[in-house]
This record gives C-alpha cells, structure tokens and sequence, in this order.
C-alpha cells in the first residue's frame, strides 16, 4: 500500500472502505465515518453525487480515450478554458497531468525548457520550503523539504534547495510580540532572496511554494508574505510557482488560493479537488509568456502523459466545476469558515492541544508535551502517540482524518467543502474525547 508500514496490519485488518454518501463514507462491516480529511484533499463535493458519475459514464459512451497528444477533446478545450477564465493574471495556458506530482514535475520541466529557449540557459534550480511536500517523482520528490522521506531515494534529482516555511508557533522569540507575524513572513520571505543570492541569480529556475504549507501542519502565509516573495522573484528573474495541489478549488474559499492571498504566480499546479475525486486528474498552469517560446518554429515541449487530460476526468471536471457555482461552494467555505475555526479552536482548552491553525475548510492541530513551554514530544512518544493510539483511535470513534508527524505532530482536518454546523460539532467532540485520552496515556 501507498506510505503504509505494512507491520501495523499484522496483527489487525486492514479498512476496507466501500460506500460514501455526503460527508460519510462507511467500512465493509458497515460502520459510518465522518470523512474529515475529504479522502486526501480530494472529495470538495462530498461522496456519492451522481450527476459526476453519470457525466463520467455519458462521456465514457461518447468517446473514452484521446490523447492530448497533437489531437484535442471537447471536454479538455472546455476544461481548460474554464480553469484559465479562474486562474489569475494571465495564467490563461493549462497543460494537464493526471495527479499533482506530475504537475509538479511539469512545471518545473517547462521553468527550465524556457529559460533554454529564453537566452538564460544556466536557470534550472529550484527553491521550496523546509518540510514542504511536493509529491513523489523524482523531481517532485527532490524539491520536498523532508529529508526522511527522500533518503531511500537518494541521489535525487540535483539542485534544489530549502528556505524556512512559515511556520509562526515555532518561530524565534524575536517575532511572537506585537506586529510579530508580518516581521516573522517578511523575514521568511527575505530568505527566499538569499538562497538566491547564494547561489547566484543566474543559476535560479523557480521556487515553488504552497499558499498554505500541508505538511508541518497547515502554516498559513502570514500577511506580506507573498507580496515579498513576488517582489523577490520579479527582481531576480525567478518563476514562482504556487503548489495548489491542496489550495486550490475550494478548500480555501476560493477558486484559488493565490486569490485568496492576493498574488498572482508565474504557475499554479493543481489536481485532487479538480474533479471532487470523481475521476484523476492535474494540471499545470502557466503564464501567457512561458508558452511564447514554443508557439513558433520547431519547438516543442518534449513532456506529456497518455493519460493526462483524460476525457473522462475532463468531462467529471466541467460537472465539478458546474456544481461549484451552482451551489455556491466557495461562498459556503468562506461563510462558514469562522464556524469551523471556532469550534475547533475550542479544543485549545486541552492541555495536549499547542496550536490551532489554517484558513478555509484546511486545519491542523498540533500536539504539545508542554503548552506553556511548547515543548513537543520524543520520537518514542510521537510514536506512541500518533502511530500506537492516535490514528486507530480517532477512526474507532468514527472520524477518519490523519495524524502526522513528519514535521511536528499534528491532527490534519479538511473535511468536504459541503460541512456545516453539525459536521464541526462532530469533529469536535470525537477529537475532545480522544486527545484528552492520548494526553491521560503519556
Ligand atoms: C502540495 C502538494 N503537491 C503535490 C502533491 C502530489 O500530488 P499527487 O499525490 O496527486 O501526485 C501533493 C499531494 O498531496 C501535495 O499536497
């Protein structure tokens, strides 16, 4: 299985999940969950729409396979008129994938193909940020900022680098009094520069960051920040891509979450709540000018996957999108997101409980030894506590969602972007009584 330590099932079965409807999905011996992590990231509109199902079957019946591949489809030119009418700026040309690895991976191939065709043919590296997760090609991989989960692979792709995220809990004493978080972001930013500076403008392809870092546990930007980062990269002539893989389609009450912070990205890479998770799909988005190199002549970028652009998930795609306006998905996110905030921020009562932090329907919580202190726990107590009795016991008590330590440990929650009142009170109390168990076992 994917990310699995198989040893965990030896002993116990494996779930094995086999209906959703809403915001629940339900296991083989029948049991109800509530889906507080919308599958990965993925399902915005909840399980069991059968207008999506039914636009993946009529689509199927009319034409199940072409690809992208000096031929179009009615549903990807639509798809990506669509995606190019959200996107902002001039971010009008989209290139799909069928996940958001391979977005990743497509983006910073195009960086480095148009710097070629550009006259600035030594630009190839890439900067992100320390404990940011890309996705797992080898290139994606390579410009993650968790050592851990790149060591099996090593030698990775060369020439990327890591600046600080902007984790704001954890940051120095200097930036937690008055005005502290937009110092600490305009730092943070500044470090951008730097690892340029470092290692010379001229060798500097991109830096890709996501408009709130998943991994670590949800670190929103703090005010500032990208204005800063936008300023460094239009004065270093560096692109700057927005990881939206997660951001993207809903989950921060907009469309995209570069809107949301009010940025504008060379690139935007996206996928999961694409489609809802009705069907895969990815894509790459890029501006105007990354495409005028390859509109002439003989070039070509030499990139693409047979099943990028799917028709099937292009079609599931437009349906997704239709029901995004329709039902006013967005505005339901950002009319409710003070609700979810709210009461979750309720859970800081408990002494386990440091951090309550995110925007949108996109949480973490993260788990102290120490409140006052912030102390966090040893690797013997994390494990204990996230891989002995957190996960299991959070999915007894019927809330699927993840605990995760690859940086701090925290619980992630981005449940569907259809939850209202009850569904927060629901993840609420089943977190109330199993971190107040875990916090009593250490
Ligand atoms: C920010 C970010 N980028 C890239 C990826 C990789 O996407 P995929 O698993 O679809 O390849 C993920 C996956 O969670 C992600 O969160």
């Amino acid at each position: 299985m994917h990310f699995t330590r198989h040893s965990t099932y030896d002993h116990a079965d494996i779930p094995v999940i086999t209906r959703g409807e809403g915001a629940y999905i339900w296991d083989s011996q029948g049991k109800k969950y509530l889906d507080g992590l919308a599958g990965l990231f993925v399902s915005q509109l909840g399980h069991g729409r059968t207008e999506l199902a039914d636009a993946a079957a009529k689509q199927a019946r009319e034409l199940a396979f072409m690809p992208l591949w000096s031929y179009a489809h009615p549903t990807a030119i639509e798809l990506a008129q669509r995606i190019a009418g959200y996107a902002p700026g001039d971010l009008n040309r989209v290139f799909f994938t069928t996940g958001g690895g391979e977005a990743v991976e497509t983006a910073w191939k195009l960086a480095k193909n148009y710097f070629k065709l550009t006259g600035k043919p030594t630009k190839h590296k890439v900067i992100s940020r320390a404990i940011a997760y890309h996705g797992t090609p080898q290139g994606a991989l390579s410009i993650t900022g968790l050592p851990g989960m790149k060591a099996p692979f090593e030698p990775l792709v060369p020439s990327t680098f890591r600046v600080p995220n902007t984790n704001h809990y954890r940051a120095p004493e200097e930036f937690q009094n008055e005005g502290g978080l937009e110092r600490f972001g305009l730092w943070a930013a500044d470090r951008i520069a730097e690892a340029i500076e470092f290692e010379g403008a001229d060798t500097v392809a991109a830096v890709f960051l996501e408009p709130v870092q998943n991994s670590g546990g949800c670190f929103p930007p703090p005010p500032g920040y990208f204005q800063r980062v936008r300023e460094i990269c239009d004065e270093y002539d560096v692109l700057l891509v927005s990881d939206e893989v997660i951001c993207a389609f809903g989950r921060l009450g907009h469309m995209f979450g570069a809107e949301r912070y009010d940025y504008v990205p060379d690139m935007i890479t996206c996928a999961k709540g694409l489609t809802s998770g009705y069907s895969p799909l990815g894509a790459m988005i890029a501006q105007d000018k990354l495409m005028e190199p390859f509109l002439s002549g003989h070039e070509s970028f030499l990139h693409g996957y047979t099943f990028g652009g799917h028709p099937v998930s292009t079609a599931v795609a437009v349906a997704n999108l239709d029901i995004f306006e329709r039902e006013g998905i967005n505005e339901h996110v950002r009319t409710n997101e003070p609700a979810f905030r709210a009461t979750l921020e309720k859970l800081k009562d408990l002494p386990i409980v440091g951090d309550v932090r995110g925007d949108g329907y996109f949480y973490g919580i993260e788990l102290v030894k120490d409140k006052d202190t912030k102390e966090t726990f040893s690797d013997a107590e994390a494990e204990k506590l996230l891989r002995g009795y957190l996960s299991k016991a959070l999915y007894d008590e019927g809330l699927y969602c993840r605990a995760d330590d690859r940086g701090d440990p925290v619980v992630q929650l981005a449940p569907p972007l259809i939850c209202t009142q009850e569904h927060f009170d629901e993840i609420e109390q089943i977190l109330r009584v199993v971190l107040d168990k875990a916090y009593s076992l250490l």
